[in-house]
C-alpha cells in the first residue's frame, strides 16, 4: 500500500465556478473524492491538500518524505509557469510525480506553453477537464506496480 499526495495550487479551490469554459463545472471537492475511491480500490491511500500560498505548498512538498509520500500528483496551478522554487522541492524530495491540468497548456497564451515541472515529471496529464486527475490517478497506480510499491 502507497501513500499517494494529490497536490493542488493557487485558484484550483474555485474549480467549478472558476472559468468554466477552461476547468469544467466539477468541484474540486468532488473530484478528490471519486480519487480517493480509485486510491482505496487500488489498495493506497490519498491525502489531498490544497493552497493559495506557494511557502505552504513547499512546505508540503518537503514534508513529504517523513510522511511515506511514494508517489506525488500535482496540479500547480499558475505555479506552473513561474515556481522555480516549488520546482526545486520537487526535486530535492525526489518523490516520483506526474504534473495535471485541466485545460491544455500547450494550446494557451504563450506563458501558459512554458512549465518548470514537465521536464521532471514522471509524465503530464492536460486537456481532459476534470478527467485528467482520473488519468493521472490511473498513470500513478501502474507506476507504482511498477516501482513495486
Ligand atoms: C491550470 C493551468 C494554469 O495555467 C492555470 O494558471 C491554472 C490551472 C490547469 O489545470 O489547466 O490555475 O493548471
Amino acid at each position: 500500500m502507497a501513500k499517494i499526495l494529490l497536490l493542488n495550487g493557487p485558484n484550483l479551490n474555485l474549480l467549478g465556478s472558476r472559468e468554466t469554459d477552461h476547468y469544467g463545472t466539477d468541484s474540486l471537492s468532488s473530484i478528490t473524492e471519486s480519487l480517493v475511491m480509485k486510491a482505496t480500490k487500488a489498495g493506497h491511500s490519498l491525502i489531498h491538500l490544497q493552497s493559495n500560498a506557494e511557502h505552504t505548498l513547499l512546505e508540503w512538498i518537503q514534508a513529504a518524505p517523513k510522511e511515506g509520500t511514494s508517489f506525488i500528483i500535482i496540479n500547480p496551478g499558475a505555479f506552473t509557469h513561474t515556481s522555480i522554487a516549488l520546482r526545486d522541492a520537487m526535486i530535492a524530495v525526489n518523490i516520483p510525480f506526474i504534473e495535471v491540468h485541466l485545460s491544455n497548456i500547450a494550446a494557451r497564451e504563450i506563458f501558459r506553453q512554458k512549465s518548470y515541472f514537465s521536464d521532471i515529471a514522471r509524465g503530464v496529464i492536460s486537456g481532459f477537464g476534470s478527467f485528467s486527475y482520473h488519468v493521472a490517478m490511473y498513470a500513478a497506480i501502474e507506476e507504482l506496480s511498477r516501482l513495486e510499491i
